[in-house]
């Protein structure tokens, strides 16, 4: 086993390696100290389960009632679009998506996803979007030896969540992120993806 190896053994999901897992362990850092968590588009709570894991009280919403898993200890599952949030204003201390945004009206779901974010509260959202622009071709081709760097020494797994393909490009996704969620800093991440994360301000009343 090289070193490559070696690290990805320490990876808590070197066993369940894909492109959103790899990721979750930087997720769980960014919501540290935010206690309840809403991760929207959970698909089979793997996210919310690890959030659990490190302390979290999460609830996981999802519109796909036949892949939401059993309730578990600190985890909470129900049926739920993130166009219209079943929930109060200011209700969690963090609100996760991960691989959600491109399935949905974005700015519809961003809304709904600030709205419910508690003063203070941290979002992060990690999404992919599509090659449109000749640069953003090339640095998409920039993650095709980083992923067969990546997957050494772990194994990989598909939860039987719905995909779908992006249609906005990272110009236009980053762009919405940035108008939704003025401040919010954004990321290309390896794995064809990217990290945005926003804080609400404290003195922020109402978006
Ligand atoms: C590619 S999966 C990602 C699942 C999970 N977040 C992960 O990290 O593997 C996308 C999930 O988002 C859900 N989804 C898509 N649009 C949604 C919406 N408007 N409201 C709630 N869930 C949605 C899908 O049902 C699916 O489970």
């Amino acid at each position: 086993m090289g070193i490559v190896g070696n690290m990805h053994k320490a990876h808590p999901f070197a066993d369940r390696w894909n492109h959103n897992t790899r990721w979750y362990p930087r997720i769980g850092e960014i919501v540290s100290g935010h206690q309840v968590v809403l991760d929207v588009g959970c698909g089979d709570g793997t996210l919310a389960g690890h959030l659990a894991s490190l302390g979290h009280q999460v609830i996981g919403v999802d519109r796909d009632s036949t892949i939401l898993p059993p309730d578990a200890p600190n985890t909470h599952f129900m049926l739920g679009d993130a166009v219209s949030l079943p929930f109060e204003n200011d209700s969690f201390d963090a609100v996760t998506a991960v691989m959600m945004l491109h399935h949905t009206h974005q700015e519809l779901a961003l809304v709904e996803m600030r709205r419910v974010l508690k003063p203070g509260g941290v979002m992060v959202i990690c999404g992919t979007a599509r090659d449109r622009a000749p640069s953003e071709m090339l640095r998409s081709l920039a993650d095709v030896p980083e992923n067969l760097i990546s997957r050494v020494g772990t194994t990989a797994w598909e939860p039987g969540t719905v995909k779908l393909d992006a249609t906005q490009s990272w110009r236009q996704t980053r762009a919405t992120i940035f108008e939704m969620l003025p401040g919010a800093r954004w990321e290309r991440i390896p794995g064809w993806r990217y990290l945005a994360v926003w804080q609400r301000p404290d003195t922020d009343q109402r978006c």
